[in-house]
């Protein structure tokens, strides 16, 4: 059954308290860049698994906002709004709802059904060339994660990223990950296997894979991760993802490093 919000009566998705976290950084960082958005024409927040717009945590049952709502109403504190809204998922009833809360709220909206992976290339074609753009990439798997759709975002000079990068995933399913015949990590971290010692415990070749992947931003995309990566846990103390700001502006590092450290899990890697 689908989970309406009575308010208006359009889907939501159940999520974990452990979100948001994601969102409170999603929010603060948003906010703090309003000032170098102040200064583009154009400035596009793209969120390639954008979800309903709202949502219901499953510990509480209260309603919540989702990521792009996120995004608008933050950006609506300073009047720094975003110009376009570039909304994607694979599921088109999310899509449809997220449209239609944020051209409620008065955003102008792109919306595309798809997997990331094909749609960004004509997301990426309509971003202004000369503007300063946001992507948030939250999708709940590295298997929807190829760095590819990086790739293709990094092609965009002035361009930010925050990317969830599911560390459980990797946990629960390294084994079946490292198996000659599958492709998810081979998609997500390209030639990992050449870089990555499989014989070392299974902690040291997750945190190995994950290095090698932030090495991938910088040596093929020349676009930086940040050092602080958030690493949200739950309440068994079991990691659930990793929070990885990206960009080539210092002046964005600077300000994902001011307000990184609002919670107290977050910590340098
Ligand atoms: C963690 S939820 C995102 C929630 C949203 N960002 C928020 O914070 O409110 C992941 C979303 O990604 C979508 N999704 C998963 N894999 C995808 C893929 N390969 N391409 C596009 N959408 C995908 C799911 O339908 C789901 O809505």
């Amino acid at each position: 059954m689908t989970l309406t919000d009575p308010e208006d009566g359009l889907p939501v998705a159940e999520i974990g308290i452990w979100s948001l976290e994601k969102h409170e950084r999603l929010r603060k960082y948003v906010d703090a860049a309003h000032g170098a958005r102040r200064r583009f024409i154009s400035c596009a927040y793209v969120d390639l698994y954008c979800g309903p717009g709202r949502a219901r945590i499953e510990e509480t049952g209260e309603m919540a906002d989702g990521s792009p709502l996120v995004a608008f109403r933050s950006a609506a504190k300073h009047g720094d709004q975003f110009t376009d809204f570039y909304v994607a998922d694979r599921e088109p009833a999310f899509v449809e709802a997220a449209k239609t809360r944020l051209e409620k709220l008065g955003a102008r909206v792109h919306a595309y059904t798809g997997e990331a992976r094909n749609v960004t290339k004509e997301i990426i074609f309509s971003l202004d060339p000369k503007g300063l753009h946001f992507a948030f990439l939250d999708p709940y798997g590295l298997a929807s994660l190829p760095f590819a759709i990086i790739e293709e975002l990094a092609a965009r000079k002035h361009i930010d990223l925050l990317i969830h990068v599911s560390s459980m995933d990797l946990k629960r399913n390294l084994h079946n990950y490292m198996k000659p015949k599958s492709r998810v990590l081979d998609e997500f971290a390209p030639n990992w296997r050449q870089a990555v010692d499989t014989r070392l415990p299974k902690e040291s070749v997750r945190q190995g894979i994950f290095e090698h992947w932030r090495e991938l931003l910088i040596s093929r995309l020349d676009i930086a991760p940040n050092a602080r990566v958030e690493e949200v846990l739950n309440s068994k103390n079991t990691d659930l993802y990793w929070l990885v700001f990206v960009s080539r502006a210092p002046l964005a590092h600077k300000l994902w490093e001011a307000i990184a450290n609002v919670s107290p899990q977050g910590r340098l890697i």
